[in-house]
């Protein structure tokens, strides 16, 4: 288990699979974290499957649900990981309850740890309201770590990824433009990206996870990790990743003699390699255990699709064909986690971390 951490956890719960808290809870909970989770939504399952029922919550619900926890005292909380927002206000509602924790926190011994997953779109595209965009851009500088995709890191620098100095141009900007310390970019496909640089790309078919502390000038200290692509889409991966790095960077901040509660003091020692850095070795042991996790999950979607689906009474049109079988598709990708908890907890290493 990991060192005794107490999370608060904002995002999306979903009645059936796992995506947003319905995720990040089980994982965290999983490595020994405490978790009090605050749901944003409450949908029937996530929004891949393109239909859903369910309700979202108002920017003064999610204030209310905080505010029942400051009048009892239950606000001792070592991490906030905060994902998906239903709207401008809800991001904002968010931004006050990070803010205020900071504040709480800075008069007990310790410190307080924000970890912010902008989330605003993928693939080149916004799926919230334009208005969230500016909503982020203006809590970000009170995160500790954020955790854009591709498209999320260009959106919050202002920097288009076209190549892998763009790439590194945008980290830097995030760094500077939002003074946070840490970074990393969920999943980039650098083979796609032109040749500039000395960086060699990965092969095709690779993911790179690109990581970055800052040295005490602001400068960024940048990692990288290729990881082979599986051939399936999945849904929560992104909360995966956050959940698995909120426990794995407070292990290894206390490997390091320091723990999350105390000064950030292990944000910045110069000294550090990039390849050393806590943020480093915690993404590490992350995609160990999301690759574990993943490849299990595509053998069993493939073995379920496998099997024949018994005939429909009656006859469908084509697209109640099509539809029927995206359905069943999206289904069988749902990440396989909780017969699963020994490779989060324990994962076989299978990654290295190099320098950028
Ligand atoms: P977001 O959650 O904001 O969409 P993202 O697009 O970067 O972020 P994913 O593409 O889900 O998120 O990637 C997050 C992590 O999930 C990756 O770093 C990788 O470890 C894992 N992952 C997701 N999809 C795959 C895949 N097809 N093959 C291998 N790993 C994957
Ligand atoms: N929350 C909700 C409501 C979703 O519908 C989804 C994905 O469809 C997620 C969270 C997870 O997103 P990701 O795959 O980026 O982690
Ligand atoms: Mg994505
Ligand atoms: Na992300
Ligand atoms: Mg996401």
């Amino acid at each position: 288990l990991v060192p005794e951490t107490r999370v608060l956890a904002v995002a999306s719960h979903v009645v059936y699979g796992h995506v947003g808290n319905t995720m990040a809870t089980f994982v965290m909970q999983s490595l020994g974290c405490e978790v009090a989770a605050l749901n944003t939504v409450h949908f029937s399952n996530h929004t891949g499957y393109r239909q859903f029922k369910g309700t979202r919550a108002t920017a003064q619900e999610i204030s209310d649900l905080y505010q029942g926890l400051c009048q009892s005292n239950l606000t001792d909380f070592d991490v906030m990981l905060s994902g998906y927002a239903p709207s401008a206000a809800a991001v904002e509602s968010v931004g006050t309850i990070g803010i205020d924790l900071q504040q709480k926190a800075e008069k007990r011994p310790g410190s307080f740890f924000w970890v912010l997953d902008p989330v605003m779109g993928d693939q080149g595209r916004l799926y919230v309201n334009d208005d969230v965009v500016p909503a982020y851009k203006k809590i970000a500088p009170f995160a500790d770590l954020i955790l854009p995709n591709q498209f999320e890191a260009e959106v919050l620098s202002g920097i288009k990824i076209t190549s892998l100095a763009t790439l590194a141009e945008a980290i830097t900007a995030i760094h500077r433009i939002y003074s946070v310390p840490h970074v990393i970019i969920t999943s980039v496909q650098l083979f796609k990206l032109s040749q500039s640089g000395s960086t060699p790309p990965p092969p095709e078919n690779f993911l790179t996870v690109i990581g970055s502390t800052t040295r005490s000038d602001g400068s960024p200290r940048l990692f990288r990790v290729d990881i082979p692509a599986l051939d399936c889409f999945f849904s929560g991966t992104g909360d995966m990743f956050a959940a698995l790095t909120v426990a794995r960077l407070s292990e290894a901040v206390s490997a390091a003699g320091d723990n999350l509660r105390a000064t950030k003091s292990w944000v910045s020692p110069d000294i550090v390699a990039a390849t050393d850095l806590p943020l480093a070795q915690a993404t590490i042991k992350v995609l160990s255990s999301m690759h574990s996790v993943l490849e299990r999950t595509m053998e069993s979607r493939n073995a379920e699709l496998a099997v024949a689906v018994p005939a429909h009474n009656g006859d469908l049109t084509t697209e109640e064909q099509a539809k029927r079988d995206y359905l069943r598709q999206t289904k069988a990708a749902e990440v396989r986690l909780v017969r699963n908890t020994r490779v989060l907890r324990d994962p076989k290493i299978q990654f290295k971390v190099q320098d950028w």
